[in-house]
């Protein structure tokens, strides 16, 4: 069975996209690239080419995913794993491919609806080292674990998810499983592994979103502590304080941005382990923040596949 290697890049709608080049580089530290179209813009966050797609289209979510495998017998052996399942899949041209900068790409979606891209061959520049929008102490930490890891919000039930990522060579399980005050039963939230990085996926909380947050990882512990001042000063709204996971063991803290959903900024942490184990709680921290309702998300959006 061929399996998707890592989150490779990400495509996100945003209302304004002067508050996101701001917010990417100034907060994030990200690096911008300018666009090819009109409303566009590129965020790096290492030597590829980019990271993140920013689109104005004023939708103020996520609008794909693209999941890397290794080359291109991998990518025509993923594409009849999943049409042998039954899973439609378009194949890009090669213009769709050159605008996501990889050599050839795949469409689908998940049972959410939510957009996927397989891909392979992305256009790597180790010689436009990247350059971060900030002072950083370090640097952002892919490699073989890819970009970081992002949280869904899965509306197709769990069986029909998990099994869809599991289509695409993933596997993990239950990570957490806790009561909420008021709530029947305990929420349990779900996380998905394909590399050495603890999760790329997970999903379980819900949301008006198809993303609940994006995690990019820091090489250095003090670029935590640097990320979390300059929060501060920005007077940015922060969405859960810092603490420490306890199923990746990452030491972290999450904001809301321009957009109304959330990212994460870590450092540390375990490797993936395929033993599963659950938690009630995390190590330390990590209290949830009431979001102001100024920044909270407002809409519901259709998950309609585009
Ligand atoms: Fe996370």
């Amino acid at each position: 069975m061929v399996q998707v290697t890592e989150l490779g890049y990400m495509g996100i709608g945003v209302k304004s996209l002067a508050d996101w080049k701001r917010f990417a580089a100034d907060i994030m530290g990200l690096e911008l690239v300018e666009g090819d179209a009109p409303g566009r813009c590129y965020l790096r966050v290492d030597n590829w080419h980019h990271r993140i797609i920013v689109d104005e289209d004023g939708t103020d979510d996520l609008n794909y995913l693209g999941f890397r495998v290794a080359g291109s017998e991998e990518f025509r052996e993923m594409q009849r794993q999943l049409e042998n399942a039954g899973v439609k899949v378009q194949i890009g041209t090669y213009e769709d491919a050159n605008q996501r900068h990889v050599l050839e790409l795949m469409k689908l979606s998940d049972p959410s609806g939510i957009p996927i891209e397989i891909f392979h061959g992305p256009h790597s520049q180790p010689n436009k080292p990247f350059h971060p929008g900030r002072r950083m102490h370090g640097r952002f930490v892919t490699g073989d674990g890819g970009m970081g890891h992002t949280m869904l919000t899965e509306t197709a039930g769990w069986e029909k998810t998990y099994a869809f990522y599991r289509l695409l060579g993933m596997r993990g399980g239950v990570d957490y499983r806790f009561a909420i005050p008021g709530l029947p039963k305990p929420v349990e939230a779900m996380f998905m592994s394909c590399n050495s990085r603890d999760h790329t996926l997970a999903w379980g909380f819900p949301g008006v979103k198809r993303i609940n947050h994006l995690m990019l990882q820091y090489d250095q512990f003090d670029d935590v502590g640097l990320t979390y001042e300059i929060v501060q000063q920005n007077k940015i709204q922060l969405g859960i304080t810092p603490g420490k996971h306890a199923n990746d063991g990452m030491y972290s803290f999450y904001i809301v941005n321009p957009s109304g959903w959330q990212n994460e900024f870590g450092w540390g942490g375990r490797e993936a382990n395929f033993q599963s184990e659950y938690h009630d709680r995390d190590t330390y921290g990590h209290e949830p923040v009431k979001i102001e309702p100024a920044n909270a998300s407002d809409k519901p959006r259709s998950n309609a596949a585009e």
